[in-house]
């Protein structure tokens, strides 16, 4: 496991823009980096779900005049949520949107792909953490028929749709999928592919962690440079990845390096979960506000406006601290919980 905890210097803050909506805290994967098998996962009651009513009034009369302009729909798998192409046409269709995305795990995108595309979805990125089927299964779980193809799919679906960029994001667990980064490095030559390496975090399942450690961006780099050079690139995002490319490449490689490089000082998203909290951080509770509560308790919606404004307000401090204190410690709550 790699010793280094270097940070990259403190940037400027970016402006706090970005909201993670997650529409279902429920996934029909059970990757292992994100839900250990036998996990006693509590899940928010459906009737705690806000309503497509609950979110698309909240964005209009909440998030949007506090300053929230690009949404990202995020699960558990989003594409579970019954209704979420008509959801994502009215995000759409609200004039101050700049930006739609979705992070999905591709099982469902074959049907799905073109209506999300006419609907008004700009961007999606889908989890592929591996290319070979066996490895796959073992990564994402699910017996009998193979789930990779139906992934492989869903990508090919999305890409002839028109998605752009499409991103594919590769969890990178020493011993299980290490050995295919340079294959996976490889889509991105021929294609306006864009694969992202995300370091593996101890979120979810603390005892594969603990067994298996980490691999950072560095070396993912240096293998990929190694074989083919590598340079800075870019491609739209609002998330932490920072991006290369292959020389001559069609597509881009972006890396996610919470645990060698912290970025929560550049951090401009916050997360509402499905039942309605909103977080100032993946890994931070600090001033959450129970939005659903208070909208169904009839709390006027000036007020619920004033109180994001606040967390909001309050959130660089919060960044700040989490840059002091980093992410290398555990975390009960799993990604499909919060929202990935
Ligand atoms: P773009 O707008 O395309 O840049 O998307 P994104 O990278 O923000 O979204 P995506 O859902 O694809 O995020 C990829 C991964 O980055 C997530 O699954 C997490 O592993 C990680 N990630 C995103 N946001 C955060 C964050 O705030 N904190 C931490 N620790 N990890 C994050
Ligand atoms: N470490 C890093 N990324 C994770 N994800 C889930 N669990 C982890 C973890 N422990 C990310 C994956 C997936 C998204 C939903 O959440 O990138 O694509
Ligand atoms: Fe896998 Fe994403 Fe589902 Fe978690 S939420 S089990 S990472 S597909």
């Amino acid at each position: 496991m790699p010793q280094k905890f270097e940070r990259k210097p403190l940037l400027a803050p970016k402006p706090i823009d970005y909201l993670r909506i997650s529409l279902v805290d429920r996934c029909n994967f059970q990757c292992v980096y994100c839900m250990p098998e036998g996990a006693d996962l509590q899940y928010a009651l459906k009737e705690h779900w806000l309503t497509h009513d609950e979110i698309l009034r909240l964005l209009r009369e909440v998030f949007i005049p506090v300053g929230f302009t690009r949404f990202r729909l995020t699960g558990g798998e989003p594409l579970l949520r019954p209704g979420v192409v008509e959801l994502v046409a009215a995000i759409a269709a609200l004039p101050q949107t700049q930006d739609l995305a979705m992070t999905t795990n591709g099982f469902l995108l074959t049907e799905l792909a073109e209506p999300l595309y006419k609907a008004g979805l700009n961007r999606i990125n889908i989890s592929l953490d591996s290319l070979d089927e066996e490895t796959f299964k073992a990564i994402v779980g699910g017996r009998g028929k193979s789930r990779w193809q139906d992934v492989w799919a869903g990508i090919q679906a999305a890409y002839k749709v028109g998605f752009s960029p499409l991103k594919l994001n590769v969890v990178v667990i020493p011993g299980v999928n290490d050995h295919e980064i340079l294959d996976l490095a490889a889509l991105s030559i021929d294609r306006d592919w864009h694969i992202r390496f995300i370091e593996f975090m101890p979120i979810g399942n603390d005892a594969l962690f603990k067994h298996k450690g980490w691999i950072d961006s560095e070396t993912i780099r240096g293998q990929i440079a190694e074989r083919w050079g590598l340079e800075t690139s870019n491609v739209t995002g609002n998330g932490p990845a920072d991006v290369f490319q292959i020389p001559g490449a069609k597509g881009t490689l972006g890396f996610i390096s919470q645990m060698s490089e912290c970025f929560c000082d550049r951090c401009n998203r916050m997360r509402l979960s499905a039942d309605g909290l909103l977080r100032p951080c993946l890994l931070n509770e600090t001033g959450q506000i129970d939005l659903r509560t208070d909208l169904r308790a009839g709390v006027p919606l000036s007020e619920l406006r004033e109180r994001v404004a606040a967390l909001r307000q309050a959130k660089p401090d919060i960044n700040f601290k989490m840059r002091e204190s980093g992410v290398t410690g555990a975390y009960s709550r799993t990604m499909s919980q919060i929202g990935g």
